[in-house]
């Protein structure tokens, strides 16, 4: 059993500063398994124990990991001075310290996002060399062409950055594609098929390692990962 100073568990798993959460255990608004909690020194076992607070129960979990819908106009960053992020659109209940998102979406792009305060997990998916793959959903101004598939499983030069690793390219419709990476460069899928003159108009990630976006997300939600989840992203 593995306990903690309950000022200690509390910070580190909400906004609150150990100072604040020692305001709140002195006003009684805290309870341990359902007993007002005795001090912010009280031992508690994060594994075992039922923390609320004004009747809230708070996660006392180690490592807090969301998968959220992007929504367009939103920016995969924990803060940023003139847009909303991904990490703004985290609901109170949820929201904790160190929370950012594993890997960037462009503004305009939609779908999944993983954010976590794991950050060996976020290494993980995002590092070329573990090859986790990234599945969008692209839609051109014009029709794909077969050149594009074989330049993209051959790959595609990129400037300075030299050329991306073999990707998939397969047509699902005249204009739509279903695109996977195991690499995440800037505007990649953008500049990848600019070098073919068409132009991506709308673009989502659908799956990352072998994790399917949740559809029954509206825009702009999240929820948490179920264990069995977190253990998908984590074999990869
Ligand atoms: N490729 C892009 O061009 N943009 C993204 O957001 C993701 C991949």
């Amino acid at each position: 059993m593995k306990t903690e100073r309950l000022d200690k568990i509390l910070a580190a798993q909400s906004t609150w500063s150990r100072k604040e959460v020692k305001e709140l255990v002195r006003k009684g608004l805290v309870t341990v398994d359902g007993s007002p909690a005795k001090g912010a020194d009280q031992k508690v076992d994060p594994d075992k124990s039922c923390v609320q607070v004004a009747g809230r129960t708070v996660p006392l979990r180690i490592r807090l990991y969301l998968m959220m819908n992007k929504p367009a106009g939103v920016v995969s960053a924990s803060r940023d001075d003139s847009c909303p992020t991904v990490v703004d659109l985290v609901p109170p209940e949820l929201l904790r310290q160190g929370l950012f998102p594993a890997g960037r979406l462009d503004k305009d792009t939609t779908g999944m996002v993983i954010i976590t305060d794991d950050g060996a997990l976020a290494h993980r998916i995002l590092s070329p060399k573990s090859h986790v793959p990234k599945v969008y959903l692209a839609r051109l101004d014009r029709p794909l062409t077969p050149e594009m598939a074989e330049g993209f499983a051959a790959g595609i030069p990129l400037g300075e950055e030299g050329a991306t690793l073999p990707a998939k390219l397969e047509p699902l419709e005249e204009t739509l594609a279903r695109v996977t990476l195991r690499e995440g460069m800037y505007h990649q899928i953008k500049r990848m098929f600019a070098v073919y003159g068409a132009k991506v108009v709308e673009l989502r990630r659908i799956s990352m390692g072998g994790l399917a976006l949740d559809e029954s997300l509206a825009p702009g939600q999240c929820r948490e990962l179920t264990p069995q989840e977190v253990e998908l992203l984590q074999q990869r």
